[in-house]
């Protein structure tokens, strides 16, 4: 386990350091010469970052389980640049929703590598799947596994598919991220007895092709235990299912939720202390259990883009509650990153214009939303602070785009990916025209 502090620059992407001026770079390019040329709030993807984190999860895995395939999961965030960067890494994709599947399909992905999660896919969206050849069908319920096996024999085909376990770990995580747990609106509960049936409703499905298990705890799992307890659990219950059926577990895909640090005092394990755990439980269970090797699939998301990417923003209205306390206001908020407000999330932030000089004074970064609750970051100890300022929020790379809204009519960031002092816009800021391109008088 990782018990140092981590220094604040080294929650960063890997290319970020601080110029002689004092301003904060990343992938060579000065971060508040691209918020004056591309506007605030701005995000930026470092790409040297994004293919090191895909590289060294499949390296880690795979120096210990050389069957291993990492697929990201697009809901930490995809767009159609980032779906081609993983595409060019060999990763595969995990999507959730018909949204998520055409992004992959519009750069070509190799859609035999897509696994297609969630609790309940629609009829549309599960023809598309079919229609585009997506490798597996995670199944998650009995409604689906009749609904899929409808539409594949409709279409004389077979479809690849996992079935969705609900192991009963806790992940000790956020509730509203848990997932492992018995109460889970996702997947087939071990203990009921509906995982069992589910394999032999499974195996009887005359057009479906059950090639192994799926589980996926929470998000983030800041420990490594409840992994092994799953993966002990759910190999149990591939050699029962064995004896029963005479099922073979050839695929075992044990999700995703991969910590990472988001502020100087996290203490997370590091992509190699997972992989070397979860790796050593599996080779020994295998063989234990005589399993046979299944390959294995894992589905970082937040551990492959969360470093990655950067969130800028510029600072005005400045309030000072005297003996209180003091508001630095920046231009963005809860519209583009919820996850304080909504799981209490902790980031740290820097000024990056003032990158060199010590901290000094204790701030919070509120956002500019109608609501209290807007808050980015809750008393930071950070340089002085003056109007016109840029404050970089760093671990911004995972779930704050995408779970973006247009609250308060604000127009979403534009996102740069930089990468040896280049620059280049991955996705246009939206503009007051595009909040209403889609109404009707
Ligand atoms: N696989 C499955 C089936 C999942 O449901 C998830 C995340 C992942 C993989 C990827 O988990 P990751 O490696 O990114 O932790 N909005 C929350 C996170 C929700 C995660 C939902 N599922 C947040 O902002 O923290």
């Amino acid at each position: 386990m990782n018990a140092r502090k981590v220094p604040r620059l080294a929650l960063f992407p890997l290319t970020a350091e601080i110029s002689q001026k004092g301003h904060l770079l990343i992938g060579g390019c000065d971060v508040v010469e691209l918020a004056e040329e591309f506007g605030t709030p701005l995000y930026l993807f470092d790409e040297i970052t994004l293919r090191h984190k895909c590289r060294e999860f499949k390296d880690e895995f795979g120096k210990y389980y050389p069957d291993t395939l990492v697929i990201y999961a697009s809901k930490a965030f995809l767009n159609r640049a980032l779906a081609f960067v993983f595409k060019e890494e060999g990763l595969g994709l995990d999507v959730v929703s018909g949204g998520e599947l055409s992004i992959a399909h519009s750069v070509d992905f190799p859609l035999g590598k897509v696994y297609f999660h969630g609790n309940n896919k629609t009829p549309e969206e599960l023809n598309l799947a079919l229609d585009w050849g997506v490798g597996r069908i995670v199944v998650d319920n009995f409604y689906e596994l009749e609904l899929l096996n409808k539409l594949v024999k409709e279409r004389r085909m077979r479809q690849d598919i996992l079935l969705r376990l609900t192991p009963a770990v806790d992940p000790h995580t956020h509730q509203y991220t848990t997932t492992g747990t018995i109460e889970s609106k996702f997947g087939f509960p071990l203990a009921t007895g509906q995982a069992e049936e589910a394999v032999r409703q499974a195996l009887s499905a005359s057009n479906l092709n059950l090639l192994g298990f799926h589980f996926h705890l929470g998000s983030p799992v800041s420990e490594i235990q409840p992994y092994e307890l799953a993966i002990e659990l759910v190999l149990r219950f591939a050699q029962e299912m064995g004896r029963k059926f005479g099922f073979n577990l050839s695929e075992f895909d044990i999700g995703g939720g991969f910590a990472v640090p988001y502020t100087m005092d996290s203490k997370v394990p590091t992509i190699a202390e997972y992989a070397r755990a979860v790796t050593g439980k599996l080779n020994s269970l295998v063989s234990e259990l005589g399993l046979g090797r299944p390959r294995l699939i894992i589905e970082p998301g937040r551990a492959i883009v969360g470093q990655v990417g950067v969130a800028l923003y510029k600072v005005g209205a400045i309030k000072e509650i005297p003996g209180i306390k003091k508001y630095v206001c920046v231009d963005g908020g809860i519209s583009d990153n919820i996850r304080p407000a909504l799981y209490g999330a902790k980031y740290e932030a820097l000024v990056a214009n003032k990158a060199s000089k010590a901290e000094r004074e204790v701030v919070t970064i509120a956002g500019k939303l109608c609501q209290s609750g807007d808050i980015l970051v809750r008393d930071i100890n950070l340089g002085s602070v003056q109007p016109g300022d840029i404050i970089a929020i760093p671990v911004c790379g995972a779930y704050c785009i995408p779970m973006s809204s247009n609250y308060n009519a604000l127009p979403r960031p534009a996102i740069v990916m930089v990468k040896e002092g280049q620059a280049r816009l991955i996705r246009r800021r939206e503009t007051y025209q595009d909040l209403m391109n889609l109404d009707l008088i």
